[in-house]
Formats: C-alpha cells, structure tokens, sequence
C-alpha cells in the first residue's frame, strides 16, 4: 500500500513538473515572440523610413545645410570615375568645387563643366606620386588655404597587379604614395582648418573592399585600402565637428574596373548611397546594399570559402587590369 501511495505521489510530482515546463515554455516562447515582434517592427520602421527619404529628397536632411552654403568640396583624382561623379554630385548640390589631379587640360574642361551648376571652381595640378616630402603637401595647402572647405574627398589612386615578386619596386612606391600618403597627408594638411569651421565638416575616404578581403596579385593595393580604410574610420571617434567616413566597395563601373561582373554598381549609385550615408552619419559604407550583402557573406564564412572567394577577387581585378592595358594600346 506504501509502495503504490508513492507511487502516486511521484507520479503527481512528475505531472506536476511537466504542467510546469509546459507553462514556462509557453511563457518564453511568448516573451521571444513578443521580442521578435519589436525587433521586426522597428526593423520595418526604419526601412520604411528609408524608403521614404529615397522617394522624397526633400525629407533628407540638405547636405548644404549640414556643412554650411558657400563652402568648398576638395576632390583627389578627378580626371574620370568615381571622382569625377563626386565632383558633378556635389556641384548639383551647391557646392564650390576644388579638384586636384595631374592633367590640367581635363581638370579645366570639368570646372567648365561643373561652373554649369552654377558654382564656383579651382583646380591644382598635383602628381600625388612625387609626394614624397611634406612640403609637397604645404604647396597644396598655400594653394586651399583662403577657402572656407567643407568636405574633403579622398579618391585619387593607383592600381597595379601581379605577383608580388615580379612587380616593379617603384609601382609599389608609387601606389604607396598616391593611395595611403596622399589620403594621410591630405587629411593632415586640412584637419585644424576642418576643426576650426562654425559648421561640421566632413571627409570622405574611398578605400576598397579589399581591405576586408585581402586578395592575391593586388597584395600591395590591399594593404593601402587596409590602411585608409582604418586610417579614416579610427579618426571618427575622436572628431566631433568632422564626420568621417570610409567607402569600400567591391566592383564599380569607371575605366579602372574592366570586370564582367554581374555585380558592378553604377558609378552615380555609389557615389549617390555614399552621400546619402554620410548624410545618415555614417562612419563607414559599402556602397551599395549588394556589396555589403556580399561581403559580410564572406566575412561570416568558413576560412576556406573565404580565400576561394579571394583568389576569385584578385584574379578578376588582375584579369581586367591586363583587360584596360589592351584596350588602351588598341586605342594609341
Ligand atoms: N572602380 C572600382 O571598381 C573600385 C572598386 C573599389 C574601390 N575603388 C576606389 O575608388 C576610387 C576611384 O576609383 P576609380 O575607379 O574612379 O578609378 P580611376 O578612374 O582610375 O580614378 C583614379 C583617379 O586617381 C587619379 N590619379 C592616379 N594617380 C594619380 C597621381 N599620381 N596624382 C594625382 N591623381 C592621380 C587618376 O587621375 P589620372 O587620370 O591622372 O590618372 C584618376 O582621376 C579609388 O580610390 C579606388 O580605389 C574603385
């Protein structure tokens, strides 16, 4: 009789436990309900809100506004490209525009071009590769400092490919200078003028994708995206009155980019998303949703998968350097 009385009251133990679980299970799948509800919809308000700054430019905040009428954008490596698009995205905005480049002819025909927006303009001749002392940059400097500059574009670059080993020592110097020096020195020649203006004042790197996905026979050009890219979002955080912001795109369609990737942006669409990032205070942009997609993909892979994917990138950029190099002696 002991035996089955505890029996019984081992059993009710028992179903009382299971009654218990049960009830916590329904409690915490209510309460992880209730929290995938919140994060969904705040998830949807913000795309929504998105949504609704694309389709009406006039609820975005003015970039005028933010970084003060009259002001100067300075722009690196204008001749064509993503550069170039700066410069006209910009003038469409108001903005004076100061370019710096090596071929003076072009640089006159853009500011001709960009004085259509009804703007001011200036350009400096400037070989970012014979930058090697800082009083290079101090000649720049003379040249800028009179002008009330707001946002500073980071874009000029050099790109060369190949075997580490069999590369020329002075395509490394020169991607070196032109790439990391002029976007280090060009930061440091404004940054106290940048600081010291009664509006905020921005300054926008254009790095690469590269420098999350590190790839083969573009060694050299990684480690300066790598560099710019840390470089520019590192400052973001001791800077109040600058916004800082690095760009690192994968394939965008200009003369340096000669892929056949399905997944190459169109230049005004970058440059577009990177201003509207900027605007959203972003310290750091893709480009373009796919290209973020894309590479945190990558970044969330297996080792393995991720150098494939790198192998992959670096033989498509090496393909379409040799690619352009063709073309351009068919065009000479
Ligand atoms: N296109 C892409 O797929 C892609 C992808 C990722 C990142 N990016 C980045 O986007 C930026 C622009 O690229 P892009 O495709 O527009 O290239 P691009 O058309 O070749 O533009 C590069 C610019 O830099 C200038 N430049 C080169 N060497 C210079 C020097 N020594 N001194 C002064 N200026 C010099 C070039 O002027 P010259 O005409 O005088 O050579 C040109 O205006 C680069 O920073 C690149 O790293 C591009």
């Amino acid at each position: 009789m002991e035996l089955l009385r505890r029996g019984f009251q081992s059993l009710v133990q028992i179903h009382s436990k299971l009654i218990h679980k049960y009830y916590q299970h329904l409690y915490r799948k209510r309460k992880l309900r209730t929290f995938l509800m919140g994060v969904g919809s705040l998830y949807l308000l913000r795309r929504l809100s998105q949504l609704a700054m694309t389709l009406t430019p006039s609820l975005r905040r003015n970039l005028l506004g933010i970084y003060g009428e009259e002001s100067w954008a300075i722009v690196t490596g204008v001749s064509d490209g993503i550069g170039k698009e700066f410069c006209i995205q910009l003038a469409k905005q108001k903005f004076n525009i100061a370019i710096i480049g090596r071929n003076a002819k072009q640089m006159d025909q853009l500011c001709l071009q960009l004085q259509g927006f009804g703007v001011q303009t200036k350009f400096i001749v400037a070989d970012f590769n014979q930058g090697y002392e800082v009083d290079f940059y101090n000649k720049i400097y003379e040249q800028l400092h009179y002008l009330d500059i707001s946002i500073l574009v980071n874009n000029a670059r050099v790109l060369e490919t190949g075997q580490f080993e069999q590369t020329k020592m002075e395509d490394s110097f020169s991607m070196l200078r032109v790439n990391a020096l002029s976007t280090l020195m060009m930061t440091k020649i404004l940054i106290n003028k940048l600081q010291n203006r009664i509006k905020k004042a921005a300054v926008i790197t254009i790095s690469s994708g590269l420098a999350y996905l590190p790839s083969p026979l573009v060694s050299v050009y990684s480690g300066t995206s790598a560099f710019t890219n840390y470089f520019t979002q590192s400052l973001s955080f001791t800077s109040q009155k600058i916004d800082f912001l690095s760009a690192t795109p994968l394939s965008v369609k200009s003369k340096m980019d000669n892929t056949k990737d399905p997944d190459i942006i169109e230049t005004s669409e970058f440059v577009r998303n990177v201003i509207n990032d900027l605007r959203e205070g972003k310290t750091h942009s893709f480009g373009s949703c796919r290209h973020r997609r894309q590479i945190n993909f990558l970044l969330w892979r297996k080792q393995s998968v991720r150098n494939k994917a790198r192998i992959l990138l670096g033989n498509s950029i090496r393909g379409a350097q040799l690619e352009t190099g063709r073309q351009e002696e068919v065009q000479q």
